[in-house]
This record gives C-alpha cells, structure tokens and sequence, in this order.
C-alpha cells in the first residue's frame, strides 16, 4: 500500500472525506461505505434513480486518490465487454509469424494464450496490480442478464477470475467495488449475499438543501429553500416519475439561467420539463396544482 492511500478511520472521517467532494451523505451510508472500506467487502446500493448512487463511486474515487474502473451494464453484456478477449487478430500474425520462421506447432501455440495477447476489459483491470486499489463501479447491474450475475460472482467473493486457457488472475488487494442498481428487476441473493447493502432514498429537505448549497452555490439561501420546499412537496403527489436530486440539481441550475430570485407560478410552470419527464406528470401539475404547492410552502402563488 502506497502511504498516501488513507481508508477513513471512523463514520465522521468518512462524512468528512466525502463532503470534500461535495457529497452530502447521512449516517446510513456513509456507515455502508465505512464498513465495505474497512470489510473489505463491495457494496451494492440500489434505489430510485438521480439519487446519488453512481456519484458515490466517482466521488470515492476522487477522493482516495483511485482509479475509477467503470463497467456500464446492459442487457447481453458478455465476458468478452466486461471482463477480458484474447486478441485473435495477434494470435493470428504470432501464428502466421512463427510458420515463416520454421517454429514448430507447439511451440507456437505454448505462447499464444498469455498475457501478450490478452486483452483485459473492466472487471479483468480491477484485479491487475494497482498501486492503490481502484474503485471498480459496476454501474446498473439490474440491466444485465442472469448469467452474467453468475459470472460475477467469483468476482465479488475471491476478487479472482479463472481464464480457463491461461490462469486464475487474483488481486494482490481488493479492489473497492460498489454495484448500482434502479432495481428494474431484484438481483439474485447470491450476489446480494456478497456484498454489504444499502437503499438510498430521496435526501430529506435538510440534506437536499445542503446539496443545493454545494452543488448551486449560486442560488440564493432563500431560493435554495424554496426549491427543496417545492421539490420535497411535488414528491408526494402521486407521480408516474418522482423527481430525483439531479432534477432538483438541475432545477436550481436552470433557475438561474432564467434569472429567477425566487418562484413564482409562471416560472414553474415554464420550467417542470427539467423537473418531470412525462407529459402525464407536466399536464397534471402544470397550471393550479403548481400553484397549490407554492402557496403550501409559504410562496407567493398569485405573483
Ligand atoms: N448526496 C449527494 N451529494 C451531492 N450531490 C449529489 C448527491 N447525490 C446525488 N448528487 C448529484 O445528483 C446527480 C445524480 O446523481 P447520480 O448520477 O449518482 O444518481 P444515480 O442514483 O446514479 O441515478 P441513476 O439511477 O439515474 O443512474 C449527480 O449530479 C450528483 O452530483
Ligand atoms: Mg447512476
């Protein structure tokens, strides 16, 4: 370990560490993220989208001074994308090279399926040598088939991948692994069983408004206020699409670009496309019912 690389020594220090990104968390995750640091264990977090399940991973990265090893995840992800290929069209040229040469068949097949010609994808990366260990996102698990969750599974117990025609590469240290999911669909237990868990919901107002603070330092305090007291109000309609805090982000970003110094109907009403992302959602508080949760949160609605 390189003595620059520093794992947080308590749940406060781990707070601290990420504040120094801007990341606002609370004391349920920054408790998940203390322990899978300490445990050595990955961490799967899940919930509704835009609530800082992939920031956390960028910002950990950030912050420890890590790489950040990022595997995307989609529907037909395959060994090949996600962990390592061999190189044909080298093998091939080594093939053709060693015939022109004269060199015997099994001397030349001996040497085919080794490192030189391998080529390694995200997860394969994550276990090579590192001088600190990298953080390893694996982004939206949930979107991925079953079979791959399979493969994953030597992965996140030995932090080790068999490569039946060369080796089993093992990491030297673990890598940090945090894996998302929008739980589009559950995740087998036995992947969930490796790992230490955690469920983010949308931030009460009080942690919204630090986040706004940090990430619209801009916005005025009472702005600011206004937005998470609107926000926080629109969530509990029943909506088709809850906003999330990137809309909010969003929301206070597009706020100033229109100049707005606080809400009023017209500006809400011209601006909940970066709030909403359904017509369903826009038509149904579009107008009076916008106007309703501004006079809820103390706002001005007939201005
Ligand atoms: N706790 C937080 N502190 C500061 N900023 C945050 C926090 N959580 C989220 N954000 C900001 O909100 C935005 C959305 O976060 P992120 O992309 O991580 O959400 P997500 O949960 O991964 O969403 P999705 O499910 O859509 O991928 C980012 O711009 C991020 O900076
Ligand atoms: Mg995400």
């Amino acid at each position: 370990m390189t003595p620059d690389f520093r794992l947080p020594a308590s749940i406060d220090a781990t707070l601290e560490l990420l504040l120094t990104r801007n990341y606002v968390a609370d004391r349920p995750l920054a408790t998940a993220v203390f322990l899978a640091l300490k445990l050595e264990r990955p961490l799967f977090i899940e919930g509704e989208p835009g609530t800082g399940k992939t920031e956390i991973a960028k910002v950990l990265a950030g912050a420890l001074g890590s790489e950040l090893i990022r595997l995307q995840c989609y529907e037909g992800l395959d060994v090949s994308s996600a962990s390592y290929e061999w190189n044909y069209a080298r093998q091939m040229l080594e093939i053709r090279l060693g015939d022109v040469a004269g060199e015997s068949r099994e001397k030349i097949a001996a040497n085919l399926f080794s490192e030189e010609f391998l080529i390694a994808r995200p997860l394969l990366r994550a276990l090579q040598p590192h001088a600190v260990p990298p953080v390893l996102l694996i982004d939206e698990l949930d979107r991925t088939d079953e079979p791959f969750e399979a493969y994953l599974l030597e992965v996140l117990s030995d932090f080790q991948i068999t490569i039946p025609e060369w080796k089993t590469v093992a990491a030297a240290r673990p890598p940090i692994v945090i894996i998302t999911s929008n739980r589009t669909r559950e995740i087998h237990d036995a992947v969930k069983r490796r790992c230490l868990y955690h469920w983010v919901d949308y931030p009460d107002a009080a942690r919204e408004f630090a986040i706004i603070r940090r990430k619209v330092p801009d916005a005025s305090e009472f702005l600011s206020r206004q937005i998470v007291a609107f926000v926080q109000a629109l969530r509990q309609l029943d909506l088709y699409k809850l906003p999330g805090l990137s809309e909010t982000i969003e929301w206070g970003r597009a706020l100033l670009a229109l100049d707005a110094l606080e809400l009023d109907p017209q500006t809400i009403d011209n601006s909940l496309g970066v709030l909403l992302k359904y017509q369903d959602d826009i038509a149904r508080v579009r107008g009076s019912e916008a106007a309703r949760l501004l006079a809820l949160i103390g706002g001005k609605a007939d201005a």
